[in-house]
């Protein structure tokens, strides 16, 4: 049998789209290997938010042209593909820099794959269109890995953030229909999942068709999702702020599948900043819906993104960040360096912050988000929560989940407990994970 191995960079679109390319493979007669040396496909599927995330995907295929070159010895052929948005962005110039590549495909079209992989028997192939055919229409059915699953729900980005990509790697923001996201949550629950995350790189800009014809909200998908028995949890990510209707609001309040957790990225505190980003927002704005949504739902987590060091970000910029951060206070983050990327309109600002400054800002912003994220979990100890369990835990005889605030945490359960929601005390906050105690009984009758 034929072997495929799909490795994933960036976000959450990303690792689903991995999983749909697997499913593409299989359906071709691929399994799917986590070694890298017995693939006779092998697909990176690659991130180009930041030069990082760009740069880690030549370092890769440097590697792999050597094992290429190995395996052909033996007589082994192996097909090389770069999917992703490093694909979408870079197109054919990766066949130059990248002797092994055999197929370049973008994040819109790899529903083509077995047909590239055909194609470049003869020659090396790009496809990084926008194809006027959907690619959900021409999937197979999806097959299920795990207690938690991603679901697509909305793509690409109409909002061109001075400093960000995905406008240009994904595209104009497009929904599924409500009846085609309920089918794949159906199906993912017959296959054991419990909890379903819908994304999107602007979730809650959500309008696909509703049941009646007429665009849906992200409440409006929601409230049709908890139809589905079985399904016990909903999250969605990621949000912008801009886009916070009054009923996904209302949902954090309403539907009790709607867990108390939201990834809200605001990038900086500072309207200046705020604005040069092209974020349309300013730091009260986003301060003011934080209080709108703690009404609706006083015990919701919240993180988000922060970017340090944009260009032009001074001093007392960067202090109106931390400010914000001290203002509402966040149990979990991410934050980066500000990253050029050609083509976006920040890059041609002449007046970036030296890297030194950088490096001080982010080490300042991480020590005060960490010391939330800490302080958080420290509020935990003592309480009462339901865990998810999602899979055995570290040592034998424990499981792993996730509190309804996606705090992970283990404890001494059977395996047999896994897909279900068992209460648990928690004792003991670690420094990546929180440790708890079933329920007596709780977890022996799952
Ligand atoms: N759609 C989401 C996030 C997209 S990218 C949103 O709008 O929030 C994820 C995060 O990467 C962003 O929130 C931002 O914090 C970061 N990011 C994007 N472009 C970047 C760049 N050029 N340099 C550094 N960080 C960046
Ligand atoms: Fe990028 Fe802004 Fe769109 Fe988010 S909203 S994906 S940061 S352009
Ligand atoms: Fe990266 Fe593309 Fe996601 S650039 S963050 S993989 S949308």
């Amino acid at each position: 049998m034929k072997k495929a191995y799909v490795k994933s960079y960036g976000c959450q679109m990303n690792a689903y789209d991995a999983g749909r390319m697997a499913d593409v493979l299989a359906a071709e007669g691929y399994s799917a290997t986590d070694t890298v040396e017995e693939a006779d496909v092998v697909v990176l599927n690659t991130c180009h938010i930041r030069e990082k995330a760009a740069e880690k995907v030549y370092s890769e295929l440097g590697r792999l042209r050597v094992l290429k070159g190995e395996r052909a010895e033996s007589g082994q052929d192996t097909r090389i593909v770069v999917a992703g948005c490093v694909a979408q962005a870079e197109g054919r110039e990766i066949l130059s820099r990248a002797p092994a590549v055999d197929v370049v495909v973008g994040p819109q079209s790899y529903h083509r794959l077995p047909d590239l992989l055909r194609q470049s028997r003869e020659t090396r192939v790009v496809d990084t269109e926008f194809p006027a055919e959907d690619k959900f229409d021409h999937l197979p059915a999806r097959r299920n890995r795990g207690v938690t699953g991603f679901l697509t729900v909305q793509e690409g980005c109409d909002k061109f953030c001075a400093f960000c990509v995905v406008p240009y790697t994904r595209g104009a923001e497009v929904s599924r229909s409500v009846a085609a996201v309920v089918d794949e949550a159906r199906r993912l629950v017959e296959g054991g999942v419990r909890e379903i995350t819908l994304i999107g790189q602007n979730v809650n800009a959500y309008h696909g068709d509703g049941p009646d014809g007429a665009p849906a909200t992200l409440g409006h998908l929601m409230d049709a999702l908890s139809a589905v028995p079985g399904l016990l949890r909903l999250r969605y990510t990621t949000s912008h702020p801009n886009d916070f209707a009054d009923d996904l609001i209302a949902a954090h309040a309403t539907n009790p599948l709607v867990m108390p957790y939201l990834h809200l990225p605001v990038q900086s505190g500072s309207d200046r900043i705020l604005q040069a980003m092209n974020r349309r927002h300013t730091g009260d704005a986003y301060r003011r819906l934080i209080e709108r949504i703690r009404n609706a739902r006083p015990d919701i987590a919240l993180s988000s993104d922060f970017i340090v060091g944009f260009p032009g970000e001074t001093d007392a910029d960067f202090a109106e960040t931390m400010r914000l951060v001290s203002d509402i206070g966040f149990s979990a983050a991410f934050s980066f360096k500000y990253s050029p990327r050609a083509g976006t309109p920040a890059a041609e600002r002449e007046d970036a912050v030296p890297e030194a400054v950088k490096t001080e800002r982010l080490a300042a912003l991480q020590d005060l988000l960490d010391r939330q994220r800490h302080a958080y979990n420290a509020a935990s100890v003592g309480t009462l929560t339901e865990i998810l369990v999602e899979k055995t835990g570290r040592h034998p005889g424990q499981v792993a989940g996730k509190t309804p605030h996606l705090q992970a945490v283990q404890f001494d359960a059977p395996a047999s407990t896994i897909g279900t929601v068992v209460p648990v005390r928690i004792t003991r906050a670690g420094s990546n994970s929180l440790f708890g105690e079933a329920l007596e009984g709780a977890a022996a009758a799952a």
